[in-house]
């Protein structure tokens, strides 16, 4: 299942890329990242790991936030793509290719906060994904998961309205 997911997204690599962007789609743009950005607040020194990066348009705004950020995805088409949109912020930004129900190149306790943008509803073992998402939190922090995907911007014409469902889970 997983290998599958990953060859999907290397399939549509590409078009993922476009669709996204330099700085998200407007859907992204509208919906997604203001509330990313009110719930991490100031990300200022702060260690930011991105589960599911896509092409890594949003850790590149966290990290022009002053955000340490590692950006990661199943997809390494993705990754790569991900690193080439990044060459201004790429020193400052860790790029990998993990499955995030084992993220074996992390270390335990090393982030603040843990992204995951319209990513989840792809792995099939979310009990492991939450598990390594403590094991790399630091104490007393919070992760957050986001669920939508703009699937109807894709197969429909614009003009839809949609729903955003955001939350902060705390693991502790
Ligand atoms: C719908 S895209 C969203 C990309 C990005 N988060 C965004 O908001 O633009 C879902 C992403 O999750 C990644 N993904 C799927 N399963 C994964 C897994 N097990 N581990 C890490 N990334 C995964 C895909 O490769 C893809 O880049």
């Amino acid at each position: 299942m997983i290998s599958k997911v990953k060859s999907q997204y290397d399939l549509i690599a590409e078009d993922w890329d476009k669709f996204s962007g330099e700085n998200g789609s407007i859907h992204q743009k509208n919906d997604i990242d203001p509330v990313v950005f009110k719930m991490l607040g100031d990300v200022k020194g702060k260690t930011l790991l991105e589960i599911g990066c896509g092409n890594g348009y949003l850790g590149r705004l966290l990290s022009q936030k002053g955000a340490i950020v590692t950006s990661t995805d199943i997809s390494s088409k993705l990754i790569k793509l991900a690193q080439k949109k990044s060459l201004s912020v790429k020193q400052r930004i860790v790029f990998l290719t993990q499955d995030a129900q084992k993220m074996t190149d992390l270390k335990d306790h090393s982030f603040d906060f843990v992204l995951a943008n319209m990513c989840v509803m792809d792995i099939p073992n979310i009990e492991a994904v939450f598990s390594e998402v403590k094991r790399v939190l630091k104490m007393r922090v919070y992760s957050f998961f986001h669920l939508t995907i703009p699937l109807f911007i894709i197969l429909v014409n614009p003009g839809y309205i949609i729903g955003v469902a955001a939350g902060s889970i705390l693991l502790e």
